[in-house]
């Protein structure tokens, strides 16, 4: 595990050109590890992301018994055991900061008739885990929990599980994607609605795998008892990677940057839809699909970007991109509101407060909302800001120097390599002068 102590110090001014390839999307890593290992048959994945989120899951099943070759420069070969032959580990599985891990697997593996406990790092351990198990104790799941229902999280054996009918109080494809790993191992249908689209890698994916999904008019429904079956899996870039890019490109002036192999799945697009709304100029090249997921190369050049008001369905489809956009925000001519946005709060950070205390820092006029944050455009100065272990806190504030009086200095930043290894060199690479520090 990286030292808590790392240190960006980004340097002010820059433009963003040349060609950059993000790395892989961890929403797809995650689920090519968790229904490989489950599949009958070997499943090789490409463009698998080697961040210490999707590591986490990987080891995880290493531990249950799945054999996984890999990471390889991206490549991952998992040699499936089928539905039913993981086996108990033999100590907590050890999910770190990755909400999605723990999230996914404790539907996954609340039918397998075995004993297992889920455990996280102190911003994990801190977000709700009700969202999952009470839905799942309505399946029949026996999953024990911390007093203010967050991980540890203890799974125990039951006989079986049912499938349920279930209406999602809040638009989380972690909550739905679940229920639905859960009502594999269940008895009859399980059908989830989401009351707003949020990303369906899950429903692709299983198809892709040959376990059939009913989704239509955000209702995703499967039956209990199918069985998954190998198949190749080519992660695309991580559009949530890539929307750094999309956002420091866009705001430092004289910028023109290729982001290559980007996933432009329709749930997760909303951070060009919102930046456009704002005036950005992002082309979209070479539309194409790999491995039943859009994928796309995307030219971002620098423009003036104009306050708006952000449409609130955007907001799920934007969900992880607020942390930046935010930072587009602060260099808009104009007022950002944001508004419909309250899961931000539960995030690897409270992001609506960590980014209005980061902002406010810099001197920005920024000023959060129980459910998001009302942000004057204007000129962003010189500070210290603190990520508070959030991956992508310090990577938007990296952004921010490009168009800062003077240098910004980003506390706790080790967690980027949760989904972005390599960040900072990346960065560098196409003209942000930022640094790491072991401070
Ligand atoms: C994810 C879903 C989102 C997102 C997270 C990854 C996933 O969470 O914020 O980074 O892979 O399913 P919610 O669905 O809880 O909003």
């Amino acid at each position: 595990m990286a030292s808590s102590k790392v240190q960006f110090v980004a340097s002010p001014g820059g433009r963003l050109t040349g060609t950059l390839r993000v790395p892989g999307d961890k929403s797809i890593s995650h689920r090519s590890i968790m229904l490989g290992s489950l599949a009958e048959g070997t499943t090789r994945v490409t463009g698998f992301l080697d961040g210490e989120d999707s590591l986490a899951t990987l080891r995880a099943f290493r531990d249950m018994g799945v054999h996984i070759e890999g990471p390889d420069q991206g490549a991952v070969t998992i040699h499936g055991v089928g539905m039913h032959g993981l086996r108990a580990p033999a100590a907590p599985l050890d999910l770190g900061n990755s909400g999605t891990s723990m999230r996914l697997m404790c539907g996954l593996l609340a039918g397998q008739g075995m004993e297992v406990t889920l455990v996280g790092d102190e911003s994990l351990s801190r977000r709700p885990m009700k969202r999952v198990t009470d839905p799942l104790a309505r399946m029949g799941a026996d999953i024990g929990a911390a007093d203010a229902g967050t991980a540890p999280l203890q799974i125990h054996a039951v006989d079986t599980l049912r499938g349920i009918d279930y209406r999602m109080p809040v638009a989380s494809a972690q909550v739905k994607s679940c229920l639905l790993l859960a009502g594999m191992y269940a008895q009859g249908q399980t059908c989830v609605t989401e009351p707003a689209p949020t990303r369906d890698h899950t429903e692709r994916m299983l198809q892709g795998f040959g376990y059939a999904v009913r989704s239509d008019a955000g209702r995703a429904c499967l039956d209990g008892g199918g069985r998954l079956r190998a198949c190749d899996i080519d992660v695309p870039g991580d559009i949530s990677s890539a929307a750094f890019f999309l956002v420091g490109a866009s705001i430092a002036q004289g910028s023109d940057l290729l982001l290559e192999h980007v996933g432009m799945n329709p749930t997760r697009d909303g951070v060009i839809n919102i930046l456009r709304l704002m005036g950005a100029d992002i082309e979209v090249l070479d539309p194409r699909e790999v491995g039943g997921e859009p994928v796309a190369d995307l030219r971002v050049r620098s423009a003036p970007l104009s306050g708006i008001r952000i449409p609130e369905d955007q907001v799920p489809l934007a969900i992880d991109e607020f942390p930046v956009l935010f930072i587009a925000a602060a260099c808009a001519t104009g007022q950002t509101v944001l508004t419909g946005a309250q899961e931000l709060r539960v995030k690897e950070s409270d992001r609506i407060q960590v980014m209005a205390d980061g902002l406010v820092a810099l001197g920005v006029d920024a000023r959060p909302t129980p459910d998001g944050i009302v942000i004057q455009g204007g000129a962003i100065g010189a500070g210290t800001v603190d990520s508070h272990g959030d991956h992508r806190i310090a990577m938007a504030f990296t952004m921010a120097a490009l168009r800062a009086r003077g240098e910004i200095v980003i506390n706790d930043c080790a967690n980027v390599n949760t989904s972005f290894p390599r960040f900072v060199e990346l960065a560098a690479g196409v003209g942000s002068r930022v640094v790491s520090h072991d401070a």
